[in-house]
This record gives C-alpha cells, sequence and structure tokens, in this order.
C-alpha cells in the first residue's frame, strides 16, 4: 500500500540495523515525505547505515537521544518511530548507565517532544519484556519437535527480565501514561529476533548474521550456554516483513492505536543454533569447529517462539519470507560489502 502525503517522519536509532531499513522502505513507499533519523552513531556498524541513508537524501541528526535540549530543536513531525536503544541484553551487566540513559531516559524525551508536536509513536519493543524463570520453566515441557509452546502478549512479565527487559517495559508503561493524559496514538510491537540485511550481529545481538559472518570468514565461534549443545530455539523475522507491518501501521494509526502486539517469525521460521549451523555451513560453503562454552548467562532463555495471534487479527498480517530468504538476503550483503565489514571489526 502506498500512502502519497507530505508525511513528517523521524525514526530514533534511524542509523541501525532495523531504523535503516524502515527510512530507506519509508522513503521509497511514501510519497513526498520527509524522513529524518536521529542517531549518535554509537553502534559502530551504524557509520555503514548512515552511508546508505545519504544515498537516499535521508538526513541524519547526530544527536544522543539523552539530550532532551538538542531534540526539541527539531522539527515537528507527524510519526515518530522509536528504534533507538542499547539493544543488547548483556550489555544489562556491563553497561547500566547507558542502558538505562538511552532506552528509558531517550524514550522519556522522545514522549516529551511527541506531547509538544501532538506526534503519534510507533515504538520498537522486545519479547525480553517476557519473564525469564516462567519462559525457562515451560520450556521445559516442550514437544522439541513441534515447538507447541508460543508466547502472546499476556505471558508473565515477573522479575527478572534484565536490566534491557526492564526499561523496555517501563518505556512502554510511559508510553501508556502519556498518550492517556495527552489523547495520543502509539502502536507498541514487541519483537522476537529480528534479522537481514546489514545487521552486523554479536552473539547476544544478531545470532543469524554472527554465524553468516564467522563462517565466511572461517572464525571462531561457540555455542554458548544450556550445556553448549546449540540446541536454544529462536523464531526470526525478516526485517522486510518488520518494514511492510510498520508502513500498515501507519497507514492504519487513525483506526488501529493505542495497542501492543507480539510480532515474530512463529513456528515455521523457529530454528536451533544446531540447525542453523547446518544452513549456514551451505550457504559459505564453509565449514568451521564450533567450541561449547557451558556456562550460561543469568539473562539467556532456551526457547522463544512468537504468537502472533493477535497482529494477525488486527492488520491480517503475516510473515511472507522464511528462514531461507532471511539467511540468503543476509548473507548476500555481507559477501558483498565484506571489505566494509571488516574495518568495523578492527
Ligand atoms: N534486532 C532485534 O532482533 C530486535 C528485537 C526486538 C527489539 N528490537 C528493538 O528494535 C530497535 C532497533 O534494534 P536494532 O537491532 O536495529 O539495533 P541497532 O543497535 O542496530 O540500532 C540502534 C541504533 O541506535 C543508536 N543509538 C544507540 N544509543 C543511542 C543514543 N544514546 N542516542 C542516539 N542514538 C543511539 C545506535 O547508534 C544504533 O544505530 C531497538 O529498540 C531494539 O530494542 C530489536
Amino acid at each position: 500500500m502506498i500512502i502519497d502525503n507530505d508525511m513528517k517522519i523521524l525514526i530514533t536509532g534511524g542509523c541501525g540495523f532495523i531504523g535503516s531499513n524502515i527510512a530507506i522502505f519509508l522513503k521509497k513507499k511514501i510519497k513526498k515525505s520527509v524522513i529524518h533519523s536521529l542517531d549518535n552513531l554509537s553502534r559502530n556498524s551504524s557509520k555503514i547505515n548512515l552511508r546508505r541513508l545519504k544515498k537516499k537524501k535521508i538526513t541524519n541528526f547526530n544527536v544522543d537521544i539523552s539530550n532532551i535540549k538538542k531534540i526539541n530543536l527539531l522539527i515537528k513531525y507527524d510519526i515518530i518511530i522509536d528504534c533507538c536503544a542499547e539493544a543488547s541484553v548483556e550489555a544489562s551487566k556491563t553497561d547500566t548507565n547507558r542502558v538505562f540513559f538511552t532506552n528509558l531516559v531517550g524514550t522519556f524525551n522522545i514522549l516529551e517532544k511527541a506531547k509538544k508536536d501532538k506526534s503519534k509513536i510507533i515504538f520498537l519493543s522486545t519479547s525480553r519484556v517476557y519473564s525469564i524463570n516462567k519462559i525457562c520453566a515451560k520450556a521445559k515441557n516442550i514437544n522439541k519437535k513441534k515447538y507447541n509452546f508460543k508466547i502472546d502478549e499476556n505471558f508473565s512479565k515477573e522479575s527478572p527480565i534484565s536490566l534491557y527487559g526492564f526499561t523496555k517495559l517501563s518505556s512502554e508503561r510511559l508510553i501508556q501514561e502519556y498518550f492517556y493524559s495527552n489523547n495520543l496514538k502509539y502502536i507498541i510491537n514487541r519483537f522476537g529476533v529480528v534479522s537481514g540485511p546489514w545487521q552486523f550481529g554479536k552473539q547476544d545481538q544478531g545470532f543469524i548474521s554472527l554465524w553468516l559472518w564467522r563462517h565466511l570468514n572461517k572464525k571462531k565461534l561457540s555455542y554458548v550456554g544450556f550445556d553448549g549443545l546449540g540446541n536454544q530455539v529462536r523464531d526470526v523475522i525478516h526485517v522486510y516483513d518488520v518494514c511492510e507491518l510498520i508502513l500498515e501501521q501507519i497507514n492504519k494509526i487513525d483506526k488501529i492505536n493505542n495497542k501492543i502486539f507480539n510480532v515474530g517469525g512463529g513456528i515455521k521460521n523457529s530454528i536451533t543454533l544446531k540447525q542453523l549451523t547446518s544452513k549456514v555451513q551451505k550457504i559459505t560453503k564453509n565449514n568451521i569447529k564450533i567450541g561449547r562454552k557451558l556456562k550460561t548467562s543469568i539473562y539467556d532463555i532456551p526457547y522463544y517462539v512468537t504468537n502472533n495471534k493477535k497482529i494477525y487479527y488486527y492488520y491480517n498480517w503475516r510473515v511472507k519470507k522464511n528462514i531461507d530468504d532471511i539467511l540468503n538476503d543476509t548473507f548476500q550483503i555481507l559477501s558483498k560489502n565484506k571489505q566494509s565489514f571488516i574495518k568495523l571489526e578492527k
């Protein structure tokens, strides 16, 4: 669907993996739109994405999201798509200050701006708002062949959920309070694992692209946690499916708003690390020895598969791209731009 108007959209974290894909997609789809990005380029790979935005004439404001004064200098936007975060769960242990200020104070600042300008908000939340202990307990009883346990929006959010999860869940609550008192419109999407082109992953954020990259370059890789067997299950959604959903949500936000959705790859796009290894070996034509690290992080979960029932009900939306599409599309960009990505590791 193509919306033809002069909508003004701000994408925070617009030079990140998801933000940059959304920015470029919306620029193409919404004619005459003004798309701006706010990103302080703190993530190394964001500098590569900045070049992609520049080519499409999308302006990035190099501003820290915790700097309200600078945010208030920006123009008035119809919609703010909040993709800015310190998105690594493990940073909850080591980088607490940055997680707190970027993720929670950042949301507060964006809400102050939205309140002033009466902007609508689409917030990228996470499956990490759900209880680690409850997921671990449930995962013990799942049928490993069928993955018959899917997590919906009502699943327990009992602590612990990691500092990352806490800042996201608290941001959701802040959004609800602000929008209740100011009569504004919001959508919150709790995404599971998102992957695809232009992701440059780490062990706890972007394992699909990490797996491809390490195989492509014949570098070290390990199964971490849960006895180091690689049996952890995740469902994965292609970033292009995310982009299409966001466009649909912008399109319908006057009718469908103030709701929280789980969004993910679902059962068909679920995979274990071991299964991922064999697919990646075929794509990259490389075989590497995968080590085992037995110790499980206090934040890791053995299993996550999304229940997409609610998002399907409201938008008639479902995932189009399968795991092989995700792997092939991601691999293509990593291999074509190998030299640029190698520089990021130095
Ligand atoms: N990738 C996933 O699998 C996934 C899953 C669920 C939710 N999310 C959420 O989606 C959003 C985007 O994730 P992503 O994978 O694209 O992450 P990313 O790390 O690629 O992008 C985040 C961007 O935010 C920028 N940034 C970080 N701190 C900043 C600050 N203080 N001020 C301004 N900019 C700052 C970074 O430079 C980066 O470009 C995040 O909110 C994340 O929590 C991602």
